[in-house]
């Protein structure tokens, strides 16, 4: 061996074992080759990988080549809606438990998200409007408008809405998760009580509200977190990641927009709205109104 192709070989080592990688597929060591086949995990059976790759079933002929990017995308995207979820219960569960420095770390763990959320739409841009044109028709009324769990994720912002849920047929699961959403106390319900166990003067309608209607600024509660800034910068903090987390999501439909008017211009949308037109409406609305409305005061 010359000295250039043992500087390429990787260190394996001296131990027993070393160098004989091809003969154990499933990792040196391993007794998986040892039991009857399917009782012992591998990264295939524990991530059900064969199962996951063949979720993507493209509906056009041929098919067309850019549709599977269109489908990965998407299912990427409700991979980490649910993980987004799941965090978000847990944050709601922390701040129950006044247990504030978690509930922090895991708001900036879904903001880490968030942001990953917003880059991947430059992948999405990568498809010209004729590449969308090869598929779009298959679509048929298919449309991210019927994302339950975005609308989930809306729901645990304070932006619930009858109408969204109406949209959703008897039979469909993702109904009674809704409707559960729906009238659960939201992340900022749950932010407040956390206030008020905190000593801060949270006004009493606000604790009593109606979890099912929207988030209302309040001139009181505003001079309590004008407070939290000025004295409390843990508490602060903390409110800081619900600034990021807010603005996260007002990114996203930003961005998501930006990509709707390169990729079909202002056609109206498979979902049937008015496309563009309707998605703009959304934009620059925030879920913590009153953490907004503060800050030319601090
Ligand atoms: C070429 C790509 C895309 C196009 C042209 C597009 C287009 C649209 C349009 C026109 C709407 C309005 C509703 C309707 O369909 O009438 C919409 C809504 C929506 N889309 Fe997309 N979309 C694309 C990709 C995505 C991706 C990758 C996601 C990720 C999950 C997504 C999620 C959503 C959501 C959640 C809504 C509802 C927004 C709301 O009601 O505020 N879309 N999309």
């Amino acid at each position: 061996m010359t000295d250039e192709e043992r500087t390429a070989e990787p260190d394996r080592g001296s131990g027993e074992g070393a160098g004989d990688e091809p003969d154990r597929p499933y990792g040196a060591g391993s007794q998986a080759q040892e039991g009857p086949p399917g009782s012992y995990l591998t990264y295939a059976s524990y991530l059900k990988i064969d199962e996951l790759l063949s979720l993507q079933q493209p509906v056009s002929d041929g098919p067309e080549h850019d549709e599977m990017l269109f489908i990965i995308i998407h299912q990427v995207y409700e991979l980490w809606f649910k993980e987004v979820l799941h965090e978000v219960d847990f944050a709601v569960k922390l701040l129950r438990e006044d247990d504030l420095a978690s509930a922090q770390h895991t708001l900036k763990r879904i903001l880490t998200i968030m942001k990953v959320l917003v880059a991947q739409l430059d992948i999405l841009e990568t498809m010209t409007p004729v590449e969308f044109l090869t598929f779009r028709e298959r679509l048929e009324e298919a449309s991210g408008f019927q994302s339950h769990q975005f609308r989930e994720l809306e729901f645990v912002m304070g932006a619930k809405s009858q109408w969204a849920i109406s949209r959703y047929p008897k039979h469909e699961p993702a109904l009674k998760r809704l409707e559960q959403r729906y009238e659960a106390p939201t992340l900022w319900d749950a932010f407040l009580l956390c206030l008020t166990r905190e000593g801060y003067p949270v006004p009493r309608e606000l604790l009593e509200r109606d979890v099912t209607q929207p988030i209302e600024p309040s001139p009181e509660l505003q001079e309590a977190l004008v407070n939290v800034y000025r004295r409390d910068p843990a508490l602060s903090e903390l409110c800081e990641r619900f600034v990021d987390l807010d603005e996260g999501l007002q990114e996203w439909r930003y961005r998501h927009v930006k990509m709707v008017e390169r990729t079909i211009g202002m056609k109206p949308g498979s979902g049937g709205s008015a496309g563009a037109e309707y998605l703009r409406k959304t934009l620059f609305k925030p879920a913590f109104q009153d953490l907004w409305d503060i800050r030319g005061r601090l």
